[in-house]
């Protein structure tokens, strides 16, 4: 069993909030009381999103933010209107993602599967740290930083000679190395802000019926998300671990964690090796800093 805090008089922050997970994120968070900032790419998709979140009983609000994550100035300017936005920011879910069949590349020539599920999100983080910072201590709990892994990260490594998949590349290796990305950036992520009053955990949200690869599934495995969508959770199930790990009170003083079925879990060894954690930091922070 259980239990998430209220969070009247707390803003939260949702990626990929347009539909899926993020949209039930939002729309749970909401329902805890939160003003959320609800982050899509598509002005309409975006603003029914908002519509969804209001409509919310108890809702503390709902404001719609644009930017494609492919682009890293698009982040930049995300990030620029929340704080001009919000001055205070509780939580963070850093949710936005997908998988992609074929390898594409961003405006800037990165990778996308990389650009969109694993430096977008860090880049977003970094440039909102410190107002999760400031807004901690009003706070009875840390603020959080909730970052949606997959445990397909399992099956990934990080490629760290070819970031960029240009020797080679299949949509699952992509995926899970994102994904695999994700956590290990949760845990650098926990160390630096120790006693900062800011937590960060990543999550495996479990199999989820959503728009997930929807964009270039590939026949193979559109075919098996199609056969299998049945057996799926629903997209609110599939919110659980996230708003879990927004607002339990069990979680305090567990910072770092990796969160399946609202609970922590194991993640594969790959994802507990600190030093790639950190390597991986450091390259982030050289390709981010291209789009400064
Ligand atoms: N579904 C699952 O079984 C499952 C399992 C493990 C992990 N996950 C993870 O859960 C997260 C949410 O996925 P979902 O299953 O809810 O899929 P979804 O329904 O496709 O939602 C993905 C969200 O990300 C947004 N997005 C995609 N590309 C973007 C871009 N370039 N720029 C900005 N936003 C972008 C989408 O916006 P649009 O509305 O504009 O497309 C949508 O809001 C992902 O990180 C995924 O890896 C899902």
């Amino acid at each position: 069993m259980t239990s998430n805090l209220p969070m009247s008089g707390q803003t939260a922050l949702v990626t990929g909030a347009t539909g899926g997970i993020g949209l039930a994120t939002a729309v749970a968070l909401a329902g805890l009381g939160a003003r959320v900032g609800v982050v899509g790419r598509d002005e309409k998709r975006t603003a029914a999103a908002v519509q969804a979140v209001l409509a919310v009983p108890g809702s503390g609000g709902a404001d719609g933010f644009l930017a494609d994550f492919s682009d890293p100035r698009e982040v930049r300017a995300l990030a620029a209107e929340v704080l001009a936005a919000y001055s205070r920011l509780d939580v963070l879910v850093n949710n936005a993602g997908g998988y992609w069949s074929d390898r594409h590349v961003s405006a800037d020539g990165l990778e996308w599967t990389f650009a969109v599920n694993h430096l977008a999100p860090f880049l977003l983080t970094s440039l909102l740290e410190e107002r999760l910072r400031e807004s901690a201590p009003a706070r009875s709990a840390p603020a959080r930083i909730v970052t949606v892994a997959s445990d397909a990260h399992r099956a990934g490594r990080i490629e760290f000679d070819d970031l960029q998949a240009e020797r080679g590349y299949a949509g699952m290796r992509a995926y899970a190395q994102s994904k695999l990305a994700n956590i290990l950036f949760t845990r650098e992520l926990a160390r630096r802000l120790s006693g900062s009053g800011v937590a960060a955990y990543s999550v495996h949200p479990g199999t989820v019926r959503t728009g997930f690869a929807r964009e270039d599934a590939g026949r193979l495995f559109g075919l098996v998300l199609r056969a299998g969508a049945l057996l799926m959770k629903s997209p609110e199930q599939g919110a659980h671990t996230s708003v879990y790990a927004a607002s339990s009170p069990e979680l305090v003083g567990r910072t770092g964690e990796y969160l399946a079925k609202s609970r922590v879990a194991k993640p594969s060894a790959r994802a507990q090796y600190d030093v790639a954690a950190a390597r991986l930091w450091s390259v982030s922070e050289d390709l981010v800093a291209g789009s400064a």
